[in-house]
């Protein structure tokens, strides 16, 4: 297909820091001015959430939530069948990622959670959004690209190459204006916004019925798996937020770390000890430099087992939450269809002027 459209999608670095010099004060201004902003932002349910998500991004999103931002956080079942087949899991990861939500400090009075299947409206916002984008538009996507060749797979499903173009529906559905997400969520971001202006020139005139959404880097830090991987939901080497203290122990315990008996902070020569020690410094509001020097000749079984206290003593809380929802066993689906009516209203509206619009109400 030829590219009838207007400008591609920019050049990735130059967004990226432009992005990256908007951020600090787009922080400002969500603080300051709350009411002006609706956030969109959410996960793949592919299980429950970890620490990684914790200090990443979901301490964060309560920050937004507590200023007074309207807070719209969406389970997106069905870009977790983007490389994947199976969907038995699908029910219990919402369950789960509910249930952290709430125990981390999410408050459904102020903040809506719902999830893509059950919007169908929103889903719909598809098809004319895909009209607007070319082949080599999707196919460009770095992110999309990543995911593909990690995955490993002979082939690539549909879904795969247009999940993003299902998130600017997300996105655009409610109107968001700020997502919150890491780098690799930019090009996504840019994708919307090209939607958002292109369906604003072809249906409404050029005025802005859909809003020019804004990526909110969050300053992702960066933590691996116990294993000196990458922390993976699926991967057995996270921490995840529902564990018990004593999982936690034994997960950290064979964390991987290396032969040198002397702790120092090396993140470049020695990744996996330095993991530890960023963990400890996350919990703890020291550095890792400090907390090095502290634990020294005395070696890495010290150093599990002090970080061992400081995670299970940080989370203790939020666990203790967690398992206080978990009590009701009503609480988490009342949450989700509050959450999914509201979703359904607005994306009715939407659709609706939407397809006003496009001369498409017949009756
Ligand atoms: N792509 C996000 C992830 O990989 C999940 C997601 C789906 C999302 N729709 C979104 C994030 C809309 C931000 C906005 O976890």
């Amino acid at each position: 297909m030829s590219e009838p459209f207007d400008s591609t999608l920019g050049d990735e670095t130059e967004s990226l820091k432009k992005c990256i010099a908007r951020s600090p004060f787009l922080w400002e201004e969500l603080k300051n001015q709350s009411s002006k902003f609706r956030i969109l932002t959410g996960e793949r349910t592919t299980g429950a959430l970890h620490i990684g998500h914790y200090f990443g991004s979901l301490k964060s999103r309560v920050t937004l939530q507590n200023w007074g931002v309207d807070l719209f956080l969406i389970l997106a079942d069905y870009q977790a069948i983007t490389d994947r087949n199976s969907t038995e899991k699908l029910k219990q990861s919402i369950y789960d990622i509910i249930l952290d939500y709430l125990a981390v400090g999410i408050q459904p009075e102020k903040s809506t959670i719902f999830c893509h299947s059950m919007v169908p409206a929103l889903n719909q916002l598809l098809l004319p959004f895909l009209s607007v984008v070319s082949m080599g538009e999707l196919q460009r996507n770095p992110t999309v690209k990543e995911e593909i060749a990690l995955s490993g797979a002979k082939s690539v499903s549909g879904l795969m190459m247009t999940y993003p173009v299902h998130q600017a529906a997300d996105i655009l559905y409610c109107r968001g204006n700020v997502v919150p997400g890491g780098k690799d969520q930019l090009p996504h971001v840019e994708i919307t916004r090209l939607i958002a202006r292109r369906m604003n020139n072809l249906y409404f005139d050029g005025e802005k019925f859909f809003p020019e959404p804004e990526l909110l880097l969050s300053e992702a830090p960066l933590l691996l798996g116990t294993d000196g991987r990458k922390m993976g939901k699926s991967l057995n080497n996270a921490i995840s937020l529902k564990m018990t203290s004593d999982e936690t122990a034994q997960l950290i315990k064979r964390a991987k770390t290396d032969s040198e008996i002397n702790i120092n902070y090396d993140p470049i020569n020695r990744p996996e000890v330095a993991n530890l020690l960023r963990l400890y410094a996350l919990c703890t509001g020291k550095t890792p430099e400090v907390i090095a020097a502290k634990i020294g000749s005395q070696g890495s079984s010290l150093l599990k087992k002090n970080l061992t206290e400081v995670v299970n003593e940080y989370f203790r809380p939020i666990r203790e939450r967690r398992n206080k929802f978990a009590e009701d066993k009503a609480i988490v689906w009342e949450v989700l269809r509050d959450g999914n009516l509201k979703a359904n209203e607005i994306a009715n509206r939407t659709l609706n002027d939407l397809r006003s619009a496009m001369h498409m109400q017949y009756y």
